[in-house]
């Protein structure tokens, strides 16, 4: 899988007709496609040669033929209509196969891209969007491919087959269909198109009934606890009525246009009846009685052709536009460079900012500047300050999520730039503020990539991380679900699951961001001492909210606006009563 879906990544998409980057999509089933197509013309045959050979055998009867001929005209249709079941079989397996081949493809494609993007992509483009597009957007683009090929080749193949037939047999009827046919179906798709609009109209409302419903729902806690559930119908109430109002017209306009396209083709099917019929009466061009049957049964099924191929337009377009938009995806530059960078090995924890600064491509100001911190192996440090001086942004440099814009970022000597961060986050473990769990067991959850994990240390993992008692109390211990995001967990089991994950990785390098959400006394003390393990002899970076950590802390660097105020300890900061003595007093106490 991996090789065939990486290939995928290596073409430009940006600036390429989607044409040309679907038929680079198909590459490897292009063969396949055009067995498909040729399987196809055969198998749509018995359309346009039906009226052909029910015109033949009209006119056996009508001219008194040999019988042969109503036996041999009965017996290749039989044929045709009977191979149709192994051919379509056949088509099926050529084209739906190429189809879900590529969708597959391009799904795996787009899924590589996004664990290749950077943290910054992530963080601007949004995951619904993301989702969007490895759902939705590829399976536009397969029903495009689908239904060109289905509803437009065999519209293609109808009217080429039925032109031909026309030609052979009644020459002089050429010109009137070749002025009929798409003036009939100029009418019948316009009406067609009204009906369009009216029915993406209805398409709407629906939707927005959808979000109002899926609102509704999740306001009910809300709604039930301040009495507001008859506020809460009433606006249901607008929504329903519109999508009522929208509902009728909508079948009104449908039966008007729907029935007026019917008449209209129907009437001039009549009227090529009756002109043919009268020529054939008069014997004007030597028309048989089976070509009057034929010719009519053409402009039915002709006009039907040509409106299904001008319908077809509006699927292509979208389709296209999703290749355009998975193509965005798949070609987005920012990626996480790690081709051909030294490997890490081996981690000391030795970390040293030499006058970092990082400036967000949106920011005015750098977020973080003139940042000078030299951190020895197995050091705690502990940020603190105001909200938006800059302290994830430390923490985001040290994981790698982002680059220094200025100055250099040591590991153990080594700029960080020069390194395959991949192979250093082994080293790593971090601790989100929000604890990110994700729908398993307790067990998955906790040993997550860490495929060797057996159950000793996972349960060791858990005991250091004082979650080790709760779990074992659960029903189906290590093997609870935990619900979607943790749900079924209180917020401070949450928080020892991401400690014991942490510590099942006996990382170099830790990253911690406390959660500032408040514990009771118990699990406050609980999720404490679990700390205190996680951190003992490894290189520690904490954005502190707790007393407790901040003192424990190795050294304490207070920040202001991007830059370090004041770096010490506990005491000798307070000592100093300076910006960590202000703080002190309002928010970490
Ligand atoms: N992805 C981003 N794009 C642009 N600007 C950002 C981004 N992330 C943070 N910033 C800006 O950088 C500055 C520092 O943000 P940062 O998240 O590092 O603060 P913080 O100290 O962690 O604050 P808090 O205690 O509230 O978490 C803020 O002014 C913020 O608006
Ligand atoms: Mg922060």
């Amino acid at each position: 899988m991996a090789s065939s879906s990486e290939r995928p990544l290596d073409h430009r998409y940006r600036d390429e007709h989607p044409v040309r980057t679907l038929g680079y999509l198909f590459r490897a089933d292009r063969r396949r496609l055009w067995a498909a197509v040729g399987v196809f013309t055969v198998k749509h045959s018995p359309v346009w040669l039906l009226p052909l050979i029910t015109a033949s055998i009209i006119d056996t009867v009508v001219q008194h033929q040999p019988i042969e001929h109503l036996l041999l005209s009965t017996g290749i249709i039989l044929f045709i209509l009977v191979i149709n079941y192994p051919l379509h079989v056949l088509y099926v397996r050529l084209l739906y196969g190429s189809v879900r081949r590529m969708g597959t493809a391009l799904r795996s494609a787009l899924c590589t891209r996004m664990q290749q993007l950077s943290i910054g992509y992530h963080s601007r483009v949004s995951a619904g969007v993301l989702q969007a597009k490895v759902v939705r957007d590829v399976e536009t683009v397969e029903q495009m491919v689908q239904q060109t090929a289905e509803t437009g080749l065999g519209a293609l193949t109808v009217l080429t087959g039925g032109l031909v037939i026309i030609a052979v047999r009644t020459p002089e009827f050429v010109p009137v269909f070749v002025i009929v046919v798409p003036a009939a179906a100029l009418v019948v798709a316009r009406l067609r198109a009204r009906l369009r609009t009216h029915n993406e109209r209805f398409r709407h409302e629906v939707e927005t009934l959808s979000s109002r419903v899926s609102e509704m729902t999740r306001l009910i806690p809300v709604t039930r606890a301040h009495g507001l559930e008859g506020k809460a119908l009433h606006r249901m109430d607008g929504t329903l009525s519109r999508l009522l109002t929208s509902g009728m017209r909508l079948d009104l306009v449908n039966g008007r246009f729907g029935s007026l396209a019917w008449v209209v083709l129907n009437v001039v099917g009549v009227l090529v009846l009756a002109g043919a019929a009268l020529v054939s009466y008069y014997d004007v061009w030597g028309v048989t009685p089976g070509d009057v049957v034929m010719l009519s049964a053409f402009l039915t099924t002709l006009t039907n052709s040509t409106t299904t191929l001008a319908g077809l337009a509006p699927v292509i377009t979208k389709g296209l536009e999703s290749v355009r938009s998975v193509g965005e995806v798949l070609q987005a530059p920012e990626l996480e460079d790690n081709e051909g960078r030294a490997e890490v090995t081996s981690v000391r924890g030795a970390v040293v900012f030499e006058n970092v600064a990082h400036a967000y491509e949106d920011g005015d100001r750098p977020a973080v500047r003139d940042f000078g911190l030299s951190v020895r192996p197995g050091e705690t440090v502990a940020l603190v300050g105001a909200s938006g001086a800059g302290k994830s942004t430390v923490l985001n440099l040290v994981i790698g999520f982002i680059r220094p814009t200025a100055g250099r970022l040591l590991l153990d000597g080594t700029d960080i730039n020069t390194l395959d961060l991949r192979t250093y986050r082994r080293f790593v473990s971090v601790v989100p503020q929000e604890s990110i769990l994700f729908d398993g067991t307790i067990r998955e959850n906790v040993a997550y990539g860490m495929d060797d994990a057996d159950e000793e240390s996972v349960r060791a993992a858990l005991r250091d991380a004082n979650a080790l008692e709760f779990v074992d109390r659960l029903p189906q211990g290590l093997d609870t679900l935990v619900g979607e995001r943790g749900a079924r967990l209180s917020g401070g089991q949450r928080q020892r699951l991401a400690i014991a994950r942490a510590l099942i990785r006996d990382p170099r390098v830790l990253i911690l961001d406390e959660a500032t959400s408040a514990l009771d006394t118990r699990s406050e003390a609980l999720v404490q001492q679990a700390l205190v393990r996680l951190l003992r002899g490894r290189t520690t970076f904490v954005v502190a909210h707790r007393l407790s950590t901040v003192r424990g802390a190795d050294r304490i660097v207070v920040m202001g606006e991007g830059r370090i105020l004041e770096t010490g300890t506990h005491e000798e900061l307070l000592r100093r009563g300076g910006a960590y003595t202000q703080l002190h007093g309002g928010q970490v106490a």
